[in-house]
């Protein structure tokens, strides 16, 4: 039974919600609110901490270090465990020049959704590092990544103008490559410390953060604190969380302990609860424009399909908990940005994103929703099992899922879209093309 837990390591998102009412908040970028509501205001630096500076983390127990940096040239070594230099904007030692025209940094955290590597360099069951994961990626081998492919937050960085950003655990990631983000996210974790014990060592949230800082004091190293603390400001951060929560806690068996002591709707309003913290702690970390993931379509993923649903539809208990999820994580991004003053945090409903395209599949050209590319059983949602032996599609952009819980790249780049360019439903209180010419004016 163990390893079948190996592999929900998911993301999932879930979009059952019919329309919410659209609220009334348009977003109105030539500023014309009255009052002294500030709307998106870019990189305001009111409330930011001094102090991510205080003395820096020894090594963390992850295995960074067993590498000597192959891009020598660069001269920024891995050197996240000397003190940073305060103050100084012409640093010495490692020599990064910001170049004048930079893309826009990109922070990615979170689950598996959006994990692309970090989880190869853990003793973790929760790994996308074996064929055929990634066999439509360039050199057609595995990544890292959920996908056949790319994924969301590649998706991203080709609209930021930017080459994808490097899991943090990646030796490589040094130099130059420091101003282009960082990718912290971790198959397996969830907003609760204790949600996906099963994969063992993954970068759970306070982890993901504290690498936060870690790579802040690397940067300064690099560039100087002032610098950094623009370069952060200024960044574009994505976080996906939430639905291993339910597929790798709540649900994880029949008559799991949370859900012997809590009830469906007191257990989506204390995580709410706590995904606020992850967020606040974000803020106080120097992020200024996060776009902020929900659950997708829980039940209808495959595995779901497999596992909790006799029909075969999607299973009405993961559905429910993404329906009371959605409205909630909204308001709670509502209020955040009141607290600040600013449109900081911004909601994408994943749960109607990927609802669009598993109840009507056809209508984006693909074949099938309900059944994975890869994998086995019904549906191919056998949780946790594509490899080698699964079965396999011929064609990845025929489906919405590629395994049992992650959609193909294809999929993903329609999610991408609704991203960039979805309306107020999909994207509240704004979509990412209009946070880009707002912020591009600054
Ligand atoms: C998770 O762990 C962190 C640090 O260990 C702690 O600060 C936080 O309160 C924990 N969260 C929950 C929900 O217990
Ligand atoms: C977004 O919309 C603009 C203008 O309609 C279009 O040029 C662009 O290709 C769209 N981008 C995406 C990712 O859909
Ligand atoms: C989102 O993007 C599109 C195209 O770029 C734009 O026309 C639309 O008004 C935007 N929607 C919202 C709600 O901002």
């Amino acid at each position: 039974m163990a390893s079948l837990w190996f592999m929900l390591v998911l993301c999932l998102t879930t979009w059952v919600s019919v329309s919410t009412t659209p609220d009334k908040t348009i977003f109105d970028p030539l500023g014309d609110h009255g009052g002294d509501k500030i709307i998106f205001k870019p990189y305001e630096n009111h409330g930011a901490p001094k102090s991510s500076h205080d003395s820096p983390k020894g090594h963390h127990d992850a295995p960074k270090g067993s590498h000597d940096s192959p891009k020598g040239n660069h001269g920024a070594p891995n050197a996240p465990h000397v003190a940073p230099k305060r103050g100084g904007s012409t640093p010495k030692g490692p020599r990064v020049s910001p170049k004048q025209k930079q893309a826009r940094p990109f922070f990615v955290f979170g689950d598996s959704l959006v994990d692309n590597g970090n989880n190869n360099f853990l003793i973790t069951g929760a790994r996308a590092d074996m064929p055929p994961y990634g066999i439509d990626s360039p050199d057609h081998s595995p990544t890292g990544r959920f996908s056949n492919g790319l994924n969301i937050p590649d998706v991203i960085s080709e609209y930021i103008g930017s080459e994808p950003t490097l899991p943090y655990l990646n030796p490589q990631l040094t130099g130059q490559k420091l101003l282009i983000g960082a990718n912290f996210a971790s198959a397996g974790v969830g907003i609760l410390n204790d949600t996906g014990f099963q994969f063992l060592n993954v970068l759970r949230m306070p982890l993901q953060l504290e690498y936060f800082k870690e790579y802040q004091q690397r940067l300064s190293l690099a560039i100087g604190d002032e610098k950094a603390k623009q370069l952060v400001n200024r960044a574009l951060v994505l976080i996906s969380l939430g639905g291993n929560d339910f597929i790798n806690n709540y649900y994880l068996f029949p008559g799991s302990a949370r859900s012997q002591l809590t009830s469906l709707s007191d257990y989506v309003t204390y995580l709410i609860v706590e995904y606020r913290k992850i967020l606040e702690k974000l803020y106080e970390l120097g992020a200024r424009r996060v776009i902020v993931m929900g659950l997708g379509p829980l039940g209808c993923a495959p595995g779901e399909r497999m596992q909790h649903s006799k029909t075969g539809d999607c299973a009405t208990d993961l559905q429910a908990a993404s329906a009371l999820f959605e409205p909630q994580l909204t308001q709670m991004v509502q209020d955040l940005n009141a607290k600040y003053h600013a449109d900081v945090f911004v909601a994408a409903n994943t749960k109607l994103m990927n609802y669009d395209m598993i109840s009507d599949p056809k209508a984006f050209g693909f074949k099938t929703s309900t059944t994975a590319c890869c994998g086995q059983g019904p549906f191919n949602g056998l949780p946790g099992l594509c490899t080698v032996t699964s079965n396999l599609c011929p064609n990845r952009d025929e489906y919405v899922f590629w395994d049992a819980f992650h959609p193909t790249e294809r999929a993903c780049r329609i999610i991408g879209q609704q991203i960039m360019n979805g309306t107020h439903e999909y994207m509240k209180p704004v979509n990412l093309s209009v946070i880009m010419a707002v912020d591009s004016k600054m």
